[in-house]
């Protein structure tokens, strides 16, 4: 049986690049598979939230992800801490864990910077909570962007060790769905840097509540360089700006670069940028309006999360109690 699981954290400010990076991905999948989408709000407190900004960021992207197509009558929508499973397998499998395994991570390492001392206990140990997410689930297929790849490693290193210390085989290894970097949405002002939602710049970004006019705008002046557009892809080596604006126009369009190149090779961005900001439009028109009706319903959002947690809790209890079982809990 294959079920999907995957998790995003409960950041506001919604972007193209989070939907053509990892939603819209989510959205294709729950055709193919079970799949169990979790806004990881128990992630999200590894470091500093406000707890208003947290309570509407958790409602903002259950909003978010419901605009974009996710179907909570197909897949299960919900929020980590509203099933305890997350937390209290977390804690079996931090026993599971190495402190080795753990201080090898790259992301804790670049997050914590020098400062390692001052993070907290909770964020060192997030892989961990990751990996309980996946694994109360015993979910087999992870879509995650490249930059988890190495929490997924860590996960099915867990998932191993737990079942040979046990001498069972409770948990399957989940295998990671990798997306490319080709979904990966850069800055219309920098090339070479994530499209972001802490850039100070807004134009840097175009955010799933843009106006139509404010995309036309930011696409407008996204920065690119003089030439026109090559037709083949080798010629965007060095381009950055204009790989990205090619790969944005693929992504939108459903089609690849070199589709891209042979209907606008030669052109020059004065007549690219036009078409391309009329098809973000048509693509973002229906997820916006979608999303600010939406948004607006707490009652209707809390009341989805609350049928996404309880079919959640009901397949990951039995994987909890599996699991009391096999450490030797009495309960
Ligand atoms: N750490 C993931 C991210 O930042 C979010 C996440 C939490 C996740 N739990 C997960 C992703 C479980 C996949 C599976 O993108």
């Amino acid at each position: 049986m294959n079920r999907v699981f995957s998790g995003i954290q409960p950041t506001g400010n919604l972007h193209l690049g989070n939907y053509l990076g990892a939603i819209r991905n989510w959205v294709t999948m729950q055709d193919a598979y079970d799949c169990i989408y979790c806004v990881v709000d128990l992630h999200a407190i590894t470091n500093r939230q406000d707890p208003k900004v947290l309570r509407q960021g958790i409602r903002e992207m259950a909003a978010a992800l419901l605009a974009s197509g996710i179907d909570p009558d197909r897949a299960i929508l919900f929020n980590q801490s509203a099933v305890h499973a997350h937390a209290e397998l977390a804690w079996v499998l931090m026993c599971t864990a190495r402190v080795g395994w753990l201080d090898r991570m790259t992301q804790f390492k670049d997050r914590a910077g020098k400062d390692r001392e001052g993070q907290s206990v909770g964020f060192y140990a997030y892989p961990v909570l990751q990996a309980a997410d996946i694994l109360a689930y015993k979910a087999t297929h992870v879509p995650v962007g490249d930059d988890q790849k190495q929490h997924l490693e860590l996960a099915r290193d867990i998932a191993a060790k737990f079942n040979t210390d046990f001498g069972v085989a409770l948990f399957p290894l989940p295998e990671p769905v990798i997306r490319g970097p080709a979904t990966r949405v850069m800055s219309l002002r920098d090339g070479t840097s994530k499209m972001s939602k802490s850039d100070p710049s807004d134009a840097s970004r175009i955010n799933l509540t843009d106006t139509a006019d404010a995309i036309a705008q930011k696409i407008k002046r996204a920065r690119t360089d003089a030439e026109p557009l090559p037709s083949e892809a080798a010629g965007l080596a060095g381009r950055p700006e204009a790989a990205n604006l090619v790969g944005l126009m693929a992504a939108l369009t459903d089609s690849t670069i070199a589709d891209v190149l042979r209907d606008h090779g030669g052109h020059g961005f004065g007549q690219f940028k036009p078409a391309l900001a009329d098809v973000m439009v048509s693509a973002l028109a229906p997820i916006s309006r979608r999303f600010n009706d939406l948004r607006g319903d707490s009652a209707a959002l809390d009341a989805i999360l609350a049928k996404g947690a309880a079919r959640a809790s009901a397949i990951a209890d039995p994987v909890l109690a599996e699991v009391h079982r096999t450490v030797g809990f009495a309960s």
